[in-house]
């Protein structure tokens, strides 16, 4: 239980949208810090001193914290933070620390609705930005890109009433660990992944080919790959209105071709993906993505979303109708390709199964799905 010294993520995730986090004071090293840290809808002053050399040491750093202003101490735990936000309480600041540090950040979600009709939800993995999609119809839950952490799925759907009877990887995913097989065998769910991706799998899968239809209840799910960010990524249309992209179209941006080690050709696979196969759907489609880059994507209430068009209007991409260019664009921007997007890509295909400190460990990190403009890359 917090005290008042003590901040929740959910009151962190409240302060943030609410844009009142004045002040940031990471204790984690500069490497962790410099990996991933908390972002707002806005930008606020952040302090990183690593606690190692922080503590014991506090008056040579004491001038750079404001008086006049709330201080959020956090580090990996949540020990380091509580100690050092005491300190500095002793001495006269206003300080908070975050519980649990980053480590309990990393598994805050929250649940927002998208539409009444058909029942849509948007499950938000704050520190991550993943988006995993709930649809509702006829007491039958259709997942779409589950976090792992799935007894907070299970636990949505037993509060509305709900059985999880369809579960569905858009692709095989190397940002972050898939909840797909496991949540499918927890709920005795079918589970469905496209045949490309996942080739070598160790599970088995319902094949999700381009061209299918997945009905529950009255909802109709069509499936169409959008190959690109990967071979086998596969978009849902649902009911001819919400395409639910994976990460084949972004809020900001698109997927990025790389991860499997094939920039030109899966960019090439883009290319057609956004100006062929998509070509005739209308601009008032709207695109629920399961990726977004920040806080600052999520809309008023908290959902992250876009039309087609909007995308169409906006995107670099979109705006690069020569193959050439649309080619070079890519692979002039495309950022890191973390090493351990290789080991999560083989867990996520059974193929190696960590604990759960090893899924934290691989998990850290800001999420590099994104494409990112040749000026930030
Ligand atoms: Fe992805």
């Amino acid at each position: 239980m917090a005290d008042k010294k003590t901040i929740s993520p959910a009151e962190l995730k409240r302060r943030l949208d609410e844009m009142k986090v004045e002040f940031l004071f990471d204790l984690r090293n500069e490497d962790e810090f410099k990996a991933w840290r908390i972002e707002g809808r806005e930008d606020f002053p952040v302090l990183n001193i690593p606690q190692i050399d922080f503590v014991g040491e506090e008056d040579r750093y004491i001038d750079q914290f404001p008086k006049d202003k709330e201080i959020n101490a956090v580090c990996a735990h949540g020990d380091s933070s509580r100690y050092s936000a005491e300190l500095l309480t002793e001495k006269g600041f206003n300080a908070v620390s975050l519980e649990d540090g980053m480590d309990l950040w990393s598994e805050y979600y929250e649940i927002h609705k998208v539409s009444d009709s058909p029942l849509i939800y948007q499950m938000y993995r704050t520190a991550r930005g993943c988006m995993s999609h709930i649809v509702v119809s006829g007491g039958e839950v259709f997942v779409i890109d589950p976090n792992r952490h799935v007894e907070k799925i299970i636990g949505f759907a037993n509060s509305i009433g709900a059985k999880i009877t369809h579960v569905i990887d858009s692709h095989l995913h190397a940002d972050h660990i898939s909840g797909g097989i496991d949540l499918a065998q927890k709920t005795g769910a079918q589970y469905f992944m496209n045949p490309i991706d996942a080739d070598g799998a160790t599970f088995t899968f319902v094949e999700l080919r381009d061209g299918i239809e997945i009905k529950i209840s009255d909802n109709n799910f069509f499936a169409i790959q959008t190959p690109g960010h990967t071979p086998g990524i596969t978009s849902l249309l649902l009911n001819g209105k919400y395409l639910f992209t994976g990460d084949t179209i972004m809020k900001t941006d698109m997927g990025r071709p790389d991860l499997g080690g094939k920039a030109e050709e899966w960019a090439g696979m883009l290319y057609n993906t956004l100006f062929k196969k998509l070509k005739s759907l209308g601009d008032d489609i709207i695109i629920l993505p399961s990726h977004a880059d920040s806080i600052k994507e999520q809309d008023k209430s908290g959902i992250v979303s876009l039309t087609l068009g909007e995308s169409r209007r906006k995107s670099k991409l979109f705006s690069l109708t020569d193959y050439k260019e649309f080619i070079n664009y890519i692979i002039s921007s495309l950022p890191e390709n973390p090493e351990s997007y290789q080991e999560m890509r083989k867990a996520n295909l059974g193929l190696i199964s960590p604990d759960e400190a090893k899924k934290k460990e691989l998990e850290i990190g800001k999420n590099l799905c994104v494409m990112k403009k040749p000026e930030q890359a």
